[in-house]
């Protein structure tokens, strides 16, 4: 908590007025307030849903049984959770995905860790709404590869989740729309937990080390990563070029062809939990925090899509491993309770 000094509006003339009792309750709100700094997770945060999908327990349940389930895959080898692995920050530990939604050319596996907060889905953006991007890796020939109306009368034969949509949609008829809409309400509920960093904000000068914390004002100052990598999730969500090497994959230019900036512009990741889910980037190739932290002090390649939001620090070696302390900081230790969601069936 922040001293009574730094409550900047508790003028003296306000607060002759207020009793004792009340002044106390008044400061220690306004202290709470002042000390929740713009990168501190915010109590309770909820990923928005649209009105027509409200995000209710029983339908979060019956998405997360379905994100978890190898039947989604024509195969029945294959769930959502085999590349979005909770056990690796919700992706893989592969360099490239095996199949990619945008491009022909495959990416690395991104993490659905506060995925409900994404304005634009995938890579470059290519999606808006989670209840539409839930649906194409099922259909994608590369990763899932179903027919849906298949995939419908597979799940509606067993059985296995009449119950679960008679809870979550007041009958048990299995349609497409619901499978979406269940995959997109568990999906809204994997929000990046409390960390060790967003205690310390808040006033526990014990909870990170002071390389971390040199770490922080690094990376909110000289090495000028708070420049796309803001609030509470470190990220604005927006498309850079930070000068990977490039390949045929032109990232954000798929969908805004005139912008010279989205040339080789992929979505800035969170950095939520960051340390649990390598390799990094787009393409996989930083394979760990350090070489992303060196990527950012090397010379860029000279091309027009460079982001100009992009500086080029000069940071010691110290600095460089108090970047990497800091980003550390950022994992949580949340149970997200989705293992109460499995069905009995054997899982692979
Ligand atoms: C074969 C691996 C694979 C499978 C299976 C898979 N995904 Fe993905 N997922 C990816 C890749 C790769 C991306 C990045 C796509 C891109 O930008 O090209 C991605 C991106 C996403 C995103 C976007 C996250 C963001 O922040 O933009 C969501 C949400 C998502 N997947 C949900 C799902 C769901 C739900 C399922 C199951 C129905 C699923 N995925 C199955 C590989 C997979
Ligand atoms: C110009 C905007 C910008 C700046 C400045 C920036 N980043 Fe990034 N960051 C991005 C984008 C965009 C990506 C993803 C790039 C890609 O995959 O093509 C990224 C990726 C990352 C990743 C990998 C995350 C993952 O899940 O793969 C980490 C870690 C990271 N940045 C940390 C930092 C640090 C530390 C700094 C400061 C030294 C920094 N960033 C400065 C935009 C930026």
């Amino acid at each position: 908590m922040k001293s009574i000094s730094t409550v900047s509006w508790a003028k003296p003339g306000t607060l002759r007025f207020l009793g004792a009792g009340l002044l106390g309750f008044a400061l220690m709100f306004a202290a709470d307030v002042a000390s929740a700094g713009p990168h501190q997770r915010p109590d309770h945060p909820a990923a928005p849903a649209f009105a027509f999908n409200p995000t209710t327990p029983a339908k979060t349940k019956l998405g997360c049984r379905l994100f978890f389930d190898h039947r989604l895959a024509k195969a029945n080898d294959t769930s959502c959770a085999s590349c979005h692995d909770p056990a690796h920050g919700w992706t893989d530990t592969r360099r490239k995905s095996r199949g990619a939604l945008d491009v022909a050319e495959a990416r690395r596996t991104q993490t659905v860790l506060g995925a409900g907060f994404v304005p634009k889905l995938g890579w470059s953006g290519g999606i808006d709404a989670l209840e539409g991007f839930v649906l194409a890796p099922i259909a994608r020939a590369h990763e899932m590869a179903q027919d849906l109306d298949a995939l419908v009368v597979e799940l509606s034969s067993s059985g296995d989740y009449s119950r679960g949509l008679e809870a979550a949609f007041g009958s048990s008829e299995v349609t497409v729309g619901r499978i979406s809409q269940a995959l997109a309400a568990f999906v809204r509920t994997l929000v990046p937990g409390v960390a060790p960093f967003d205690r310390w904000q808040a006033g526990d000068q014990n909870a990170v080390s002071d390389s971390a914390k040199e770490g922080f004002d690094l990376f909110t100052g000289k090495a000028g990563c708070a420049a796309c990598h803001t609030g509470w999730r470190f990220t604005g969500d927006a498309f850079h070029d930070i000068g990977l090497e490039a390949g045929s994959d032109i990232g954000r230019a798929v969908h805004e062809p005139n912008n010279p900036l989205a040339r080789y512009a992929f979505k800035t990741p969170t950095l939520r939990d960051v340390a649990l889910r390598p390799p990094y980037m787009h393409d996989g190739s930083k394979s760990d925090l350090m070489d992303v932290v060196d990527h950012y002090v090397q010379p860029k390649p000279a091309r027009e899509s460079l982001s100009p939001l992009l500086s080029s620090p000069v940071l010691s070696d110290r600095e460089k491993l108090n970047l990497v302390d800091f980003l550390l900081t950022l994992t949580s230790v949340t149970d997200h309770t989705f293992k109460n969601c499995l069905p009995e069936r054997k899982q692979k």
